[in-house]
């Protein structure tokens, strides 16, 4: 019924992971001008996401919420013309609750004048969060959700949701109501966090312990439980790309991209762009990276085996390619080699190995093997049938061999 709003995973960037609060309007702008001038457009990351701390602290007598002028001296209408005149999709941010995560007023009970408001300053997408609701109950976000989820694409151009409810009970010690939440979140919105955030600096505010790779590895582990809830239309997000967080490895960063892009998860990138190096922008426009992130079936990588040191994972590709991806999480470089029948091949297979960092290829039989995987670092290899075909990998979020 109807088109699908989002059919691959959205791309682009948000403000949150490396400014917080202090977001502004030159900020976006000079942001986008780095997007364009250095390919991210053009590779398809064509959003750009403001997130929370863009108001004041009340509403306007008519209920409406009020942009900062301080930071935002032109306002949002204006801010929106502008980026859409160089290509992209202007996206906002508010909360389900009384206020949103950073203390600004929530949407709780303004979810029609919001959601005029929003759409009438040219914003296509909303992330909504869910701190602070008033009593945080599961059917609670279930119903405040499905309220914006009717409301928005009630919509005349109806907008993409990002859903945050997943990541309000994936903590507890008990996962049901994670899984419950995940029944109803995929049929109300195009993408939903499920787990931590990923930050660019050390805050004491969220989940101090854990940061950089470690919270890349954790935010993957997650995802992986909700494979089978991903689905063209629909995304589980495991946060933002933290590009120039401050302890992370080139290695880890590339492996950061990869393992994204294995999940066909949502690539929002959460850094000061402008000041990437030339290696940054190489990695993140590979284009047989994004293929594979974009891949229409967008499935999920499903892991097929996993110890202390290496995750290796699988996953269909829509023209029956298999992706093969090899996480090294060991301290120092190695080669891994998976046997075909690890990846459900048979032995009587050739498959031609296409390594995606450096874009050469090789036939391979009975095993494949990575050389020399660096220390956090990643493998990415796209494997096709020489003369047989190489079945499909239902992902179930089952991970075998643990
Ligand atoms: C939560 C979200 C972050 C960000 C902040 C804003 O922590 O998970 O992505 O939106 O709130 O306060």
């Amino acid at each position: 019924s109807g088109s699908i709003l989002s059919p691959t995973p959205p791309m682009g960037f948000n403000n949150w992971s490396a400014f917080m609060c202090g977001l502004n309007e030159s900020i976006f702008i000079e942001t986008a001008h780095s997007m364009v001038d250095n390919g991210l457009l053009a590779a398809g990351y064509n959003r750009i996401n403001l997130d929370d701390c863009w108001s004041t602290m009340e509403r306007a007598t008519n209920g409406s919420m009020v942009v900062d002028t301080e930071k935002f001296p032109r306002g949002l209408p204006w801010l929106t013309k502008y980026l859409k005149s160089l290509g992209f999709i202007p996206g906002i941010y508010t909360d389900a609750g009384l206020k949103s995560c950073g203390g600004y007023p929530g949407a709780y009970g303004y979810e029609e004048i919001d959601a005029r408001d929003f759409a009438s300053w040219g914003f296509d997408f909303l992330k909504l969060d869910g701190c602070n609701m008033p009593t945080g109950t599961q059917a609670e976000y279930k119903q405040v959700y499905g309220k914006w989820h009717k409301i928005l694409s009630s919509l005349p151009k109806p907008m993409a949701f990002s859903e945050s409810a997943p990541a309000y009970f994936a903590e507890a010690a008990n996962l049901t109501d994670w899984y419950a939440v995940m029944e109803w979140v995929p049929e109300y919105g195009q993408l939903a966090r499920h787990s931590r955030d990923t930050l660019v600096f050390n805050s004491t505010l969220y989940w101090p312990d854990i940061t950089g790779w470690d919270s890349i590895l954790f935010n993957y582990g997650q995802e992986i439980r909700l494979a089978r809830f991903q689905k063209p239309g629909y995304y589980n997000d495991p946060d933002f790309l933290i590009v120039d967080h401050f302890d992370l490895t080139m290695d880890e960063k590339r492996s950061h991209f990869a393992i994204w892009s294995a999940l066909s998860a949502p690539l929002i990138i959460s850094a000061w762009i402008p000041g990437f190096s030339k290696a940054d922008f190489e990695y993140l426009t590979n284009k047989d990276i994004i293929a594979v992130n974009q891949d229409k079936l967008v499935f999920q990588s499903t892991v097929v085996s996993q110890d202390e040191n290496w995750d290796v994972l699988t996953k269909s590709l829509s023209n029956g390619d298999r992706l093969l991806t090899i996480i090294n999480k060991g301290k120092s470089t190695a080669s891994y080699s998976v046997s075909f029948e690890r990846i459900g091949l048979t032995t009587d297979q050739h498959v031609r190995v296409k390594d995606l960092w450096s874009g050469k290829s090789n036939v391979a039989k009975n095993r494949v093997t990575a050389t020399s995987i660096p220390s956090h670092g990643t493998a990415i290899l796209r494997l096709s049938a020489v003369h047989k075909s190489l079945g499909r990998v239902i992902p179930t979020g089952k991970v075998f061999n643990t």
